[in-house]
């Protein structure tokens, strides 16, 4: 079965923003990870607009020739702007403000009346909702009575193991987790904090259908270039499956 890679551009804009300057170009960017096999481009509109910009998620919307993940908050800003944009796909995501990344998955099961209000929102807008949320059968259950389509498991645990033990036991976690939500019928997606040498095996549990990797791809892009460092991880997805 085939895997798709979604590359988080993100970190282009953080350079973009750290001077101010009109490039690097996002536009381009993201033409180059679909030429080098990226399956759709992810984005995280932030509600403190760190990196992303209202204006960028209008022009890739625009010119995009795969698809577009729009990351966000279940805010009525966001909201807003994403059934104005109309990407593709729409994560949701637990923000705060002094995070320098994700730390963690959304807690569903805690707002079901208010995840719902938003997949439902969204599914008018034909707009797929995805929840990023925590390798938990119960935030799973959750996703399902919320009615969203997707998931994305957040494999950030599993990226910050720091002894083998430990990656074992959030690898199970994470296998475990993906087979019981495919099960239940939802799309599996998984993603945070994957790299070259840590992405292969998650890439190997069959029930998952995209990972969205962002950080590792920019970062090696400095050395190797975007179209190689996208096309590496497209290489590396395509061998754990046998492909
Ligand atoms: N998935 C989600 C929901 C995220 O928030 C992020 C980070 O923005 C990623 C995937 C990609 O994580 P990373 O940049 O660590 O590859």
């Amino acid at each position: 079965m085939s895997i798709f890679l979604g590359v988080n551009i993100d970190h282009i804009a953080t350079l973009r923003q750290a001077r101010g300057t009109p490039y690097p170009s996002l536009v381009e960017a993201a033409r180059i990870c679909e030429n080098s096999g990226a399956d759709s481009i992810t984005l995280h509109l932030r509600e403190d607009r760190r990196h992303i910009q209202d204006q960028d998620v209008e022009e890739l919307k625009h010119c995009l020739e795969t698809k577009m993940n729009l990351e966000m908050a279940a805010t009525d800003e966001m909201l807003k702007i994403a059934t104005h944009i109309s990407p593709e796909d729409c994560c949701l995501v637990p923000e705060k403000r002094q995070e320098l990344t994700t730390e963690g998955g959304l807690d569903v099961a805690s707002q079901i009346n208010r995840i719902k209000e938003v997949c439902t929102e969204l599914s008018t807008n034909n707009i797929k909702t995805s929840l990023f949320i925590d390798a938990d059968k119960y935030q799973i259950d959750a996703a399902v009575e919320c009615g969203a389509p997707i998931i994305e498991i957040h494999t950030g645990h599993y990226a910050n193991a720091s002894t083998a033990a430990e990656l074992n036991i959030e690898l199970e976690k994470i296998s475990d987790a993906c087979e019981y939500a495919h099960n239940l019928g939802l799309q599996v997606n998984a993603g945070h904090g994957l790299t070259l040498e840590n992405t292969r095996a998650i890439a190997e549990i069959s029930s998952i259908v995209e990972l969205n990797i962002g950080h590792s791809i920019i970062a090696r892009s400095l050395f190797v270039g975007l179209a190689s460092a996208t096309s590496e991880m497209k290489q590396l997805l395509k061998e754990a499956r046998g492909l």
